[in-house]
């Protein structure tokens, strides 16, 4: 493995590892359905406002999604504080990495999604305003549609990257991570679960009976805009199928195994009774056109729990090795560690017998300033003689923090740092000095 093996930093784990595990999946399901709806809700609003051009009745009902899905877009971003602080609290190591790697991009998630918001705000604000200035009433949505696309993208990306240390190393920004095997086929797949998603949500919010009495839509039967969104539904549960063998193909081998196989073909099964449901309420009459409309709800449900359990297994395989080499490379680093301090204290410890003489500091600190004749740079050894034969410990208070004395000269540096055993042994070296 050619892999950048970093260090960890060896601190406690806030919480147990399998109840943060959980915690993750968890909060991570939450999350990343108001994305679908967020996602969703965005393309299917900017689609109804195109269609609102020659039915001006899906224009109003683009400004209905607008409105409702405002809330979600705020949870979507809400619900994604706790799984992020797991993932680098779990992950400390790999997800630092990868958000470095393609750290401008990572960093404009933030100035992006505000610009998004800000644009979605004004344009629920408003709608009225520019609806006949179709140019910026479309432009609007489409630029914070694409960002709302983009934002997911980068998310991706970087929990990709993560995964597979070993292409760190060629990996250059953004564009060369995101072109990595697996990135697109899985963001396709996120893309149709986000249409899948939030069709069932619009079919559950236009049968409500808020949305009757509201009646945003005047031409069209209410009947005909609930299987309007029903059929998205059943067009992206077989893109959904169809990218998640893509992306399942595209899975890099490390964290492949037949467990994780097996769970995502499990959570890929109810798909199966899901379509053949839509498409017998899709042909029902009126009376009975939603009949299986919560059996299908339950369906998916299952199924996202099964892939996001699937998903993390995927993440635990893939880094098993990674983080069992990270765990070596720590160990060995704080023996090594440790010994050095050893190493240190050992010589600390024996210090006074090397220093004994005195001589050895006195060459080291003092004999560019003091010659043993003559005056330099500070006076010469025989004029300290003199000045401190019987009195070495003036000498080392001397030393240790010196004085101004001599006008002509400058102030010597203080010696603060060697020890009381050093500064003894060079006032005995210097006084005993045979010039
Ligand atoms: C950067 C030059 C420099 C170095 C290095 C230096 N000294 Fe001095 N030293 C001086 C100067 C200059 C004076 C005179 C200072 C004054 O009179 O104010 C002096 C004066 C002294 C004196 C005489 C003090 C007195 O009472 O007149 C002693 C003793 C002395 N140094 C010891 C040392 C020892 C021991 C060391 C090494 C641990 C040392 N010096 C390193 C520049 C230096």
């Amino acid at each position: 493995m050619n892999a950048p093996i970093p260090r960890d930093i060896p601190l406690p784990l806030p919480a147990s590892e399998g109840l943060l595990e959980i915690l993750l999946i968890v909060s991570f399901v939450v999350h990343i359905i108001f994305v679908h709806l967020m996602v969703g809700g965005s393309l299917f609003s900017l689609v109804c406002q195109v269609k609102g051009l020659d039915v001006p009745d899906y224009d109003r009902l683009a400004n209905y999604i607008m409105r409702s899905i405002t809330v979600n877009k705020s949870l979507a971003v809400v619900m994604g504080v706790a799984p992020l602080l797991i993932i680098n609290t779990l992950y400390a190591p790999q997800f630092y990495a990868s958000s470095a790697l393609m750290g401008d991009v990572w960093m404009a998630v933030i100035p992006l999604v505000t610009i998004a918001f800000l644009a979605a705000y004004a344009h629920k604000f408003w709608w009225n305003r520019f609806v006949d200035f179709k140019v910026m009433h479309i432009g609007i949505a489409f630029l914070e549609t694409t960002i709302f696309l983009l934002v997911p993208l980068i998310f991706m990306t970087n929990v990709n990257l993560m995964l597979f240390p070993e292409r760190w190393p060629e990996v250059k920004g953004f564009f060369s991570a995101m072109l990595l095997p697996n990135v697109l086929p899985r963001y396709l797949h996120f893309l149709s679960a986000a249409v899948l998603i939030s069709s069932l949500f619009l079919v559950w919010l236009t049968g409500r009976r808020a949305f009757a009495l509201e009646a945003p839509v005047n031409t069209l039967r209410i009947l005909d805009v609930r299987r309007f969104f029903y059929s998205f539904a059943l067009g992206a549960v077989l893109v959904q199928v169809l990218t998640g063998m893509l992306a399942w193909i595209t899975l890099p081998a490390e964290g492949m195994s037949w467990t994780v196989t097996i769970w995502l073909f499990i959570g890929g099964v109810p798909a199966i009774p899901a379509v053949w449901l839509i498409w017998r309420d899709l042909n029902e009459q009126a009376r009975n056109a939603f009949k299986h409309f919560n059996k299908v709800v339950g369906l998916f449900a299952i199924s996202i729990l099964i892939m996001a359990y699937a998903r993390h297994e995927y993440r635990v395989n893939s880094l098993t090795d990674h983080n069992m080499a990270i765990a070596l490379k720590t160990t060995n680093y704080r023996a090594a560690a440790l010994q050095a301090k050893q190493d240190a204290d050992y010589i600390e410890r024996m210090k006074p017998a090397v220093s004994q003489s005195g001589e050895g500091d006195f060459q080291q600190y003092c004999a560019a300033c003091h010659h043993s004749e003559l005056p330099t740079v500070g006076p010469a050894i025989p004029e300290i003689k003199t000045i401190y034969a019987n009195d070495p410990e003036g000498f080392v208070r001397w030393t240790r923090s010196p004085g101004k004395k001599r006008p002509e000269s400058m102030k010597m540096p203080g010696f603060s740092h060697l020890s009381d055993n050093q500064l003894q042994a060079i006032a005995r070296y210097v006084l005993a000095r045979e010039e």
